[in-house]
């Protein structure tokens, strides 16, 4: 039985470190690597790494960076179902600077290919889940009919708005439980759904009570964690969805990291998170959202995605 199901994103990571992110017209000399990335990649591994028996719903080229997704999956035990696409296998390239910060560009490639029959026949990992966990690098309405399937087996749903300018009709939203926007996701999905325009950059500034109240707004019939960075993150539950000792809303504060590279920490939060739920589905929340922090701390004082994502020996 797989306790995780993710449903992504698979991309092969073309990385350069520079001094500056470049600017149009402009050539720069750059430190290169590669490896395994894709937001679901990242989340699957996280999830499977921190203890959660994990399978994997995604779409793969048939080519060298195909093979390396079946590879990969393979020594972390994920339980790989993958629609075979003649597209190529996803890409991204990344620049990140001297200050850790990044610019990312997606070639979707085979990602783009999933669709939700190819979701749907994979019910039999769905029937056994605890946890269905997705991103939006994926074709919306396939994430949607593996969230409704979900529903239809009685099994929750975590949703990772990322990246931010994708759309998430509300017919989705309907179907999360719980949902993990960043400050620009959250920003981003509060205009959309809400009417309430708030800067991506106001977000982190705001009181909890404040930040509750729009979590409210967005998700009335779940669980919100707006993710804040170096100032954690804030915890808002619908009545439903309390556990234990949880409060109605809370801070859970970062735990700090010297950090290398910070790119998938985001991925690494919500995999140890769907992870810690998955296996502990009894205890308050809390208790997960302090282990997902901790998990993603420790991602980033590695370098890479998928690669640095810490096993449980390791924390
Ligand atoms: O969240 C980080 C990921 O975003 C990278 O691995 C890259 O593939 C992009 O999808
Ligand atoms: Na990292």
């Amino acid at each position: 039985m797989s306790a995780v199901v993710v449903i992504g994103s698979f991309n092969v990571d073309h990385v350069w470190s520079l001094p500056v992110l470049p600017r149009a017209g402009e050539t720069l000399q750059g430190e290169y690597r590669t490896g395994p990335g894709g937001k679901g990649f990242n989340q699957a591994t996280a999830a499977a790494r921190a203890g959660a028996v994990t399978a994997f719903v995604c779409a793969l080229g048939a080519d060298a960076g195909g093979q390396l997704a079946r590879a990969l999956a393979s020594v972390d035990g994920i339980v790989l179902r993958d629609a075979a696409s003649t597209h190529p296998t996803g890409t991204a390239g990344i620049y990140v600077d001297r200050e850790g910060r990044n610019s990312i560009v997606i070639g979707a490639g085979a990602n783009a290919a999933m669709t939700p029959a190819h979701v749907r026949a994979q019910g039999d990992v769905f029937a056994d889940a605890r946890v269905v966990l997705a991103q939006l690098e994926s074709p919306v309405d396939a994430v949607l009919a593996g969230f409704d399937l979900a529903r239809d087996e009685g099994v929750p749903t975590l949703l990772n708005p990322a990246p931010a300018d994708a759309d998430l009709p509300a017919g989705l939203l309907a179907q999360c439980d719980v949902l993990t926007p960043n400050e620009s996701e959250f920003s981003a999905q509060l205009a959309r759904h809400c009417g309430e325009p708030v800067e991506p950059g106001a977000v982190a500034g705001m009181a909890d009570a404040e930040l509750h109240r729009l979590c409210r707004r967005l998700l009335p019939h779940g669980t919100v964690v707006v993710t804040l960075g170096a100032r954690g993150c804030l915890v808002s539950h619908a009545d439903g969805m309390l556990r234990g000792d949880d409060a109605a809303f809370y801070r859970v504060p970062a735990v700090p990291a010297d950090a290398i590279d910070t790119t998938g920490a985001g991925d690494a939060f919500n995999g140890a998170l769907a992870a810690a739920w998955a296996t502990h589905p009894a205890a308050p929340f809390h208790v997960h959202v302090g282990f997902a922090s901790l998990y993603a701390a420790r991602a980033c004082e590695s370098a890479g995605a998928a690669t640095a994502m810490p096993h449980l020996a390791d924390l």
